[in-house]
C-alpha cells in the first residue's frame, strides 16, 4: 500500500502564525505537526510515502524529511499548485500509487490512543472498496459527517452540514483501493470549487463499498485548526510523554520498531539530535 500526506493549504484560521510558513510544519509540543500523521503511517506499516503540498512549502519538508532513507522508508515529494481539494492528491499521485492501494492521511489531522495499530491493521484492508472512520464529537459541522445504522451500514455522509444527522465526524485518513486514482479522475468540483473527499468517498457508498471503523471514547483525535486546538494539541501530547516517559509519534522509534531500521541507525538518528530531549530519548531506547 502506498500513503500520501497531504500537507497543503494556506491554513487562514492560523493568521499571522501561518502567513510565511505551512501550518503542518509548526510545532506540536516538540516535534513538527506533520510528524505526527506520519507516524501513522509508519505504525500502519506504509513504507512508500508522497508528501503533497503548496510551491512554497514543499522545499521546506524536503528538507525536514529528505529521501527518507534514515527511517529504511521512501518519500516523494510533489506540488499541488492551488489548493483545489483533497480528492485531488489521487490525481496528482496516480503515478505514484500505480497499481497499488492507497491511504492518504491529512498533515494536521493528530491521532493517539491504545489499540491504534490493530484498528489500522483492519483499515489497511482493502479490496475492492475504501475504509473511512467516524469519531463523535460535540459539534461536527467542521467535518465530514456520517452517519450509520447499528450494523455499521453508511446512510450518509455528507461534507460541513449545517445539520448534521449524527455526531460522527470523518477524520482525515482514509483507506482505498486502486478504482480511487479513476474515481479522483471522474470528481466533478463542489459548489466551493474543490474537489471533496467526501464526494470520493460517497461513489464508494452509493456502490456499498464504504466501511466505516469507529474510534472510541477512549482515543484521542485532535485538532489543530486554530490557535487554541494547537495550544491544547501540543498540551496533550506534554502531558502523556512526561506522564509515561514514552514518546508521542517518535518517527524514528516506530521505524526502529518495525525493524526498518537498525540499533546503529537508531543510534545515529538520535546522536543527531543529543542535544535535546527527543535525541536523548531515542538513545535512550537503544540502551
Ligand atoms: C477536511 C475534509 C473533511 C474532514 C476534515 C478532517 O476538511 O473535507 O471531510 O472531516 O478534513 O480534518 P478541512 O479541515 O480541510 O476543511
Amino acid at each position: 500500500m502506498k500513503g500520501i500526506i497531504l500537507a497543503g493549504g494556506s491554513a487562514t484560521r492560523l493568521y499571522p502564525l501561518s502567513k510565511s510558513i505551512s501550518k503542518q510544519i509548526m510545532p506540536v509540543y516538540d516535534k513538527p505537526m506533520i510528524y505526527y500523521p506520519l507516524s501513522a503511517l509508519i505504525l500502519a506499516g506504509i513504507r512508500e510515502i508522497l508528501i503533497i503540498s503548496t510551491p512554497r512549502d514543499l522545499p521546506m519538508f524536503r528538507e525536514l524529511l529528505g529521501t527518507g532513507e534514515t527511517l529504511g522508508m521512501r518519500f516523494d515529494y510533489i506540488v499541488q499548485e492551488k489548493p483545489n481539494g483533497l480528492a485531488q492528491a489521487f490525481v496528482l499521485g496516480e503515478r505514484f500509487i500505480g497499481d497499488r492501494p492507497a491511504c492518504l492521511i491529512l498533515g494536521d489531522n493528530i491521532f493517539y490512543g491504545q489499540g491504534f495499530s490493530g484498528i489500522l491493521a483492519k483499515a489497511k484492508d482493502v479490496k475492492d472498496n475504501a475504509c473511512i472512520f467516524g469519531y463523535s464529537v460535540k459539534d461536527p459541522r467542521a467535518y465530514g459527517v456520517v452517519e450509520f445504522d447499528e450494523s455499521g451500514k453508511v446512510l450518509s455522509i455528507e461534507e460541513k452540514p449545517e445539520t448534521p444527522r449524527s455526531t460522527y465526524a470523518v477524520p482525515g485518513l482514509y483507506f482505498y483501493d486502486n478504482s480511487v486514482v479513476a474515481r479522483a479522475k471522474a470528481l466533478k468540483p463542489s459548489v466551493r470549487g474543490e474537489y471533496e473527499i467526501t464526494d470520493l468517498n460517497r461513489t464508494y457508498w452509493q456502490e456499498g463499498k464504504l466501511k466505516v471503523e469507529i474510534f472510541g471514547r477512549g482515543f484521542a483525535w485532535l485538532d489543530t485548526g486554530n490557535s487554541d486546538s494547537l495550544l491544547e494539541a501540543s498540551n496533550f501530547v506534554a502531558t502523556i510523554q512526561k506522564r509515561q516517559g514514552f514518546y508521542v509519534s517518535c518517527i524514528e522509534e516506530i521505524a526502529w520498531r518495525k525493524g526498518w531500521i537498525d540499533d546503529a541507525q537508531l543510534e545515529k538518528a538520535g546522536k543527531a539530535l543529543d542535544k535535546t530531549d527527543y535525541g536523548k530519548y531515542i538513545l535512550s531506547l537503544i540502551a
